[in-house]
């Protein structure tokens, strides 16, 4: 998928508190062995490895536009490398995601193996967006149901896999997880207008849509625009936006 390190970071304060809260659930310890799993341009990869002594952290990334950033921050314990969150190799003292999981199926699978990829004490946390039933996700799904978009996607149409607080609990729970904390949080982000929103999903939920579209690529951000308009009026506007956290320790 073409990440866009330039659009992703039009909100980046709005999109680096949720990686704060994040880290504040990570057992601070030395010597950790860590991977950030769709560690982006890197800027919060190298916070993580600046919070956590003496520990060695590997970002993993499949898009090589995000990673040709983040390694102008690798250094010595601080290392990045091009690959897939879902065939993750090795095992770890901490395997840590934030806002990356979502772009992957499967969560009933893909966190019990990532639980198994970690150490005995070993620790997972992990951030995804739970927002896909926010106006601005629902009006994607119901512009590209439309033509000319629904033929140039060929049907293609992003459902989330992100699944429910009580679900991930229910899964780290069969997984043996020790010290499991689970939660959602709404972060009350107030931008400008009906624009800003969209130039917020340009750089994450619109993108595996406009890969697609081609030609027809402008038409669609216009008619999600007008959409958006209508939607939400008038400036400031509220855009609210759920995330669910995920914290547990493998106690085996
Ligand atoms: C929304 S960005 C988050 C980046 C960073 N963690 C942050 O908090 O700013 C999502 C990242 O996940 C990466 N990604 C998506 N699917 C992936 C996969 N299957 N394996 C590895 N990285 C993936 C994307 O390339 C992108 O850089």
């Amino acid at each position: 998928m073409p990440w866009n390190p330039v659009q992703y970071h039009k909100f980046q304060t709005e999109r680096s508190a949720p990686f704060f809260d994040l880290l504040k659930l990570v057992h601070v310890r030395p010597n950790l062995h860590v991977v950030d799993l769709g560690c982006g341009t890197g800027e919060l990869t190298l916070q993580l490895s600046n919070a956590l002594p003496n520990s060695t952290v590997t970002g993993i990334d499949s898009s090589l536009e995000m990673l040709k950033k983040a390694k102008q921050h690798a250094g010595p314990k601080l290392h990045f490398k091009h690959g897939n969150q879902t065939k993750l190799s090795s095992i770890w003292d901490l395997i840590f995601s934030n806002a990356a999981l979502q772009w992957s199926e499967n969560h009933q699978e893909l966190i019990p193996a990532l639980f198994k990829k970690l150490k005995p004490e070993g620790q997972l946390a992990v951030q995804v967006p739970s927002n896909h039933l926010h106006i601005s996700h629902q009006l994607i799904r119901e512009t590209a149901k439309e033509e000319p978009f629904y033929s140039a996607l060929k049907g293609f149409n992003r459902q989330s896999p992100v699944l429910s607080i009580e679900e991930y609990t229910e899964i780290l729970y069969q997984c043996g997880a020790q010290q499991i904390v689970v939660f959602e949080k709404v972060y009350p982000h107030v931008l400008e207008d009906a624009e800003a929103v969209l130039q917020w999903i340009m750089g994450t939920a619109l993108v595996p849509y406009l890969e697609k579209l081609d030609e027809h690529k402008e038409d669609f951000i216009e008619v999600i625009r007008k959409k958006l308009e209508a939607a939400i009026p008038g400036s400031p506007v509220l855009y609210p936006f759920k995330r669910i956290f995920l914290s547990a320790v493998n106690g085996k």
